[in-house]
Formats: C-alpha cells, sequence, structure tokens
C-alpha cells in the first residue's frame, strides 16, 4: 500500500477500506508515513467526510494504536463522560460524586485546560494538596474501595490522537466532523467504557456553533458508539453563555460544592442532572431518565453527593477542611464590570468569558503557560436577569493588577442589554440515543 494512493483515493472522494485505515494508523504513529502525507490526508477527510464505517474504523484503529485499559469493577457497569469543552464548565466534579453515590463507579482520566476552555484536572488542582497523578493499581483501588477516582491521563493511551490533534492544530482540520468523532470517542473506548454519556455543547463558547452542527456531530458519535458495542447517549446543550457563574478554577470547584448541595444555578444544576441522569440509565441503576433523577436528587437532598465528594476529596490527599469551609485561594485583585444602563440582559458572551479568564490568569493560552488557579470570573448576574445602571454584573480576580485593568477594558461591551425580557430558552435542547436516530 502507499500513502500517495490513499490520499488521492481519498481526495477524490472514495471511502477508504478498514486495511487501508489501519495501515494509515499503524504507518503514522511509527512514523512511516510523514506529518506531511498526514496532512494531505487530514485536508482532503475535512473537505470530502467519511463514511459511518470509515468514521468507526478510525476509531478503532486510534483506539488501539497504544495501551488500552480494561477498567472492570464487579457487578457494576462501567460509564464514562465526555464533554466537547466550554466556559465555566465544572459539571464532572458535581456528576461524579453524585453518581458514585448512587451505585454506578467513576473512574476519570480527565485533560487539562487549553484556550478558553477549563479542564477538570487544573480545577481539582486547586484543592490543596490534591493529587491528580496515580498509578494504574491505586487508581483501580480507589474506585473499587469509594466508587470514585479522577485523574490526569497518563501512559500510552491513544497516541495516535495525541499526534493528529496537534497536527489538525496547526493545519486548519480540527473542525472536522468524522475526526472530531474519532478523536473523542477513541479516547472513550480505549479507556474501557461500556457506556458513554456524551455532552455535546453548542454555541459561542463550544466548538460547534449551531446546534444543528453540534446534531451532526452528536449523531456520528452515538452511532461510533452503536457501532463498536457500546451504548451511547449525547445530551446537547447551550453554551453561549458561561455555564454557571463561576469561571476559573478554585472559584468553580467553590461552585461544585454549592451544586453538590442542590445550591446551584439553575443551568448548572439543569445539565449535571441531565448527565448524571443518564450514566445511571447507562449503568443500569435505573430504568428510565426519571427514575434515574429522582435517585440523584434524594442523593443530593440527603447529603450523599456532598459526603462522597468529600471521601474523594481525601483519598486523593486532598484537604477537605478548605472545601468544607469553601476557603480555598482566590486571587487577591478584584474588578467589577457594571451594567451601563437599566435592561434586562439577553446575552453575555461565552468565548469573550472564557478568553478574559484566560488572560487573568485562569487558563493557559499555550499548553506550557503556567495557571492562576485564583484568578477567574464570577457572573453576579445571568441572562434573563433585570439590572439597573451600575449594578455590579461581573468580578474579575487576577494576581496581576496590571491584567486586571486590561481585561476591564475588553469587558466593557460583553453584557448585552434590552427592554424587553428574555424568552425562557432550555439549557438542554435535545437528547440523542439510538432510538432518536434511526
Ligand atoms: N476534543 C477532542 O478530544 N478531540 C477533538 O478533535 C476535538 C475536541
Amino acid at each position: 500500500m502507499r500513502m500517495v494512493e490513499l490520499i488521492q483515493k481519498k481526495r477524490d472522494g472514495q471511502a477508504l477500506s478498514p486495511e487501508e485505515i489501519r495501515f494509515i494508523i499503524r504507518g503514522y504513529v511509527e512514523e512511516s508515513i510523514p506529518d506531511y502525507q498526514m496532512s494531505a490526508l487530514t485536508m482532503a477527510i475535512f473537505y470530502k467526510g467519511m463514511t459511518p464505517e470509515e468514521t468507526a474504523e478510525l476509531t478503532m484503529a486510534m483506539a488501539q494504536s497504544g495501551d488500552q485499559v480494561e477498567l472492570s469493577f464487579p457487578g457494576k457497569t462501567f460509564v464514562d463522560k465526555h464533554s466537547s469543552g466550554g466556559v465555566g464548565d465544572k459539571t464532572t466534579l458535581i456528576i461524579g460524586p453524585m453518581v458514585a453515590a448512587c451505585g454506578v463507579p467513576v473512574a476519570k482520566m480527565s485533560g487539562r485546560g487549553l484556550g478558553h476552555t477549563g479542564g477538570t484536572i487544573d480545577k481539582l488542582s486547586a484543592i490543596p494538596g490534591f493529587k491528580v497523578e496515580m498509578e494504574q493499581a491505586a487508581f483501580l483501588e480507589q474506585v473499587n474501595r469509594i466508587g470514585i477516582s479522577v485523574i490526569s491521563q497518563t501512559g500510552n493511551l491513544v497516541p495516535a490522537d495525541k499526534k493528529l490533534y496537534a497536527l489538525r492544530d496547526v493545519t486548519a482540520t480540527v473542525d472536522s466532523i468524522p475526526l472530531i468523532a474519532s478523536s473523542i470517542m477513541s479516547k472513550k473506548i480505549a479507556s474501557g467504557a461500556k457506556g458513554i454519556v456524551l455532552d455535546v455543547k453548542f454555541g459561542s463558547g463550544a466548538f460547534m456553533g449551531s446546534l444543528e452542527e453540534a446534531e451532526i456531530l452528536a449523531k456520528t458519535m452515538v452511532n461510533i458508539g452503536h457501532s463498536l458495542g457500546r451504548e451511547t447517549v449525547a445530551v446537547l446543550s447551550n453554551m453561549d453563555e458561561p455555564l454557571g457563574r463561576a469561571v476559573g478554577n478554585s472559584i468553580e470547584v467553590l461552585e461544585a460544592v454549592d451544586a453538590l448541595q442542590g445550591k446551584g444555578p439553575k443551568d448548572l444544576m439543569e445539565v449535571s442532572f441531565e448527565l448524571a441522569s443518564w450514566m445511571l440509565v447507562l449503568g443500569k441503576k435505573a430504568k428510565t431518565r426519571d427514575e434515574a433523577r429522582k435517585i440523584l436528587e434524594e442523593a443530593v437532598e440527603q447529603g450523599r453527593a456532598m459526603e462522597k465528594f468529600l471521601e474523594f476529596v481525601a483519598a486523593q490527599g486532598g484537604d477537605t477542611e478548605a472545601v468544607s469551609r469553601k476557603k480555598l485561594q482566590i486571587a487577591p485583585y478584584k474588578a467589577e464590570i457594571q451594567a451601563e444602563k437599566d435592561g434586562y440582559i439577553h446575552r453575555i458572551d461565552a468565548r469573550t468569558i472564557g478568553v478574559c479568564a484566560m488572560n487573568l490568569g485562569a487558563g493557559r493560552e499555550t499548553k506550557e503557560s503556567a495557571i492562576d488557579l485564583g484568578a477567574g470570573i464570577y457572573l453576579q448576574k445571568k441572562s434573563g436577569d433585570y439590572v439597573r445602571k451600575g449594578e455590579t454584573v461581573l468580578e474579575l480576580y487576577t494576581s496581576d493588577l496590571k491584567k486586571a485593568g486590561l481585561v476591564a477594558e475588553s469587558l466593557k461591551d460583553v453584557v448585552f442589554l434590552k427592554d424587553a425580557p428574555l424568552l425562557n430558552k432550555p439549557i438542554v435542547a435535545k437528547v440523542l440515543d439510538q432510538c432518536c436516530i434511526n
């Protein structure tokens, strides 16, 4: 087989065979296929797409390109959750303990944040003493003992995706549906998930700008999951505005603590309950989403979700006192953005808030950037709220006084006000499982 002929075949719109896809992924990981040929192929895929069969084959070839973890927990079904990335998305911190408190094991390998989106591992690192690195045996032992562990991605999991994602990033081929879908699903398959719950976001702060695009991505991933024998459900949620009120690291952990006690912002509670409900359904703890939701609400009301969070923090060396007394480090300098007139808030743009939080130090511009765990933005008001001129809408936190002024300046127009009230838009727009797709 010659790579140049396979590039030509895809360029001309033909489907690649399973053998050809395996040849490409093997060759790319072993470095017999160079970056320049792989770039040409990803651009051809960008323009010509892939059939569902090709996308599933690509997913499997990538999943098998490195270590595969066989996570099995006696008598239990291992369900994983993945979010396509957003601003203020702290749902893993909430869903993990909720679901574990209801008997579905949570064994998660998460990433750090990059660009305007945050990462679970950075958020957990804001808890003093919390260890995000662990040997696989200790990771599994903890899940078996207390039902939950979240660590940073280790080992040689899906090396094909690591190489390919870095290449796509610099060749303008990230936003290709078959490439995004296979990238996400290969990591879930390699980590041994039997059930997969996907949070596919759409809107200004998400990869997919519109609900229609997000739906195509979600369908592609649900189809991949089912064709590879994994029960998969996708929840489509709105990311035009940050999820919840807190964007940063320490401040997001504090908001997650509120949510685990049932006191989180409405949109955050809604998305968390929806995703957690599907995890309970796929984890065989409930027959329907509604039944699952009742079980989860009870776990929150009875304090079991919060107890599980503290048990999880303690197991990974974190300071439970600091968490339960809400004493995490917040950056010392504060600036405020006030409403310029009276009116109803119609929009606080998620992407702008994400980029500004990053500029305050809460995120990374490049993989090498340092992070200020105490920095971030707190939304005192959200879309739908009525504000009077001069009322504080946003609070900015940073350790760098100069940044506070600069970022405040760039946030002057982020709050979009109108005289008329905003019509209520549901945060969860749609749920797709195999039944909805056929
Ligand atoms: N997230 C991933 O893991 N991969 C992509 O290609 C895009 C988002």
